[in-house]
């Protein structure tokens, strides 16, 4: 099947930014990693990555007619603003995972409130950059019983 992986805002900037909190790994190396997990399970994977808002609701809009089975997503920032990307994936309604590198809940009150968490299938939060995997396995695995 064919899965998105959406990164939000500054996620572009992994590696480098806030090591502390969000690891060393570059986002070029966990996209490669989640091609070469999803191809070895016999899938396939798109991954992108846009600092605005439009961009990444005009592609949750596109994957409505592009064959994508499942989503993972980590919104960054704008999941505790953004109406209008958890809008656009109620619209669309393909089965999401939301991803946060860290654990948005041991960190300040305004990254506490999601906008997607009630939506999604499933929540990873607090594993680095290990969390887009499982959440990718965890997509796979529900493919493999209820295949879209
Ligand atoms: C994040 C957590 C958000 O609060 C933050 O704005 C991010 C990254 C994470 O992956 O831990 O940019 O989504």
């Amino acid at each position: 099947a064919q899965l998105l992986v959406l990164h939000g805002p500054n996620l572009n900037l992994l590696g480098t930014r806030e090591p502390e909190v969000y690891g060393r790994m570059t986002l070029a190396e966990i996209d490669a990693r989640l091609h070469r997990r999803a191809e070895a399970a016999g899938h396939r994977v798109e991954c992108f990555q846009s600092n605005a808002e439009h961009a990444l609701v005009d592609r949750v809009q596109a994957a409505a007619t592009d064959g994508t089975a499942c989503i993972v997503i980590n919104p960054a920032a704008f999941t505790h603003t953004s109406v209008a990307l958890r809008d656009a994936l109620a619209a669309v309604a393909i089965p999401f995972y939301e991803v946060h590198l860290s654990n948005p809940h041991a960190r300040e009150p305004f990254r506490h409130k999601s906008y997607f968490s009630d939506l999604a299938v499933g929540v990873v939060a607090g594993l680095g950059a290990d969390g887009y995997a499982h959440a990718l396995d965890a997509a796979i695995a529900r493919l493999a019983t209820d295949p879209a």
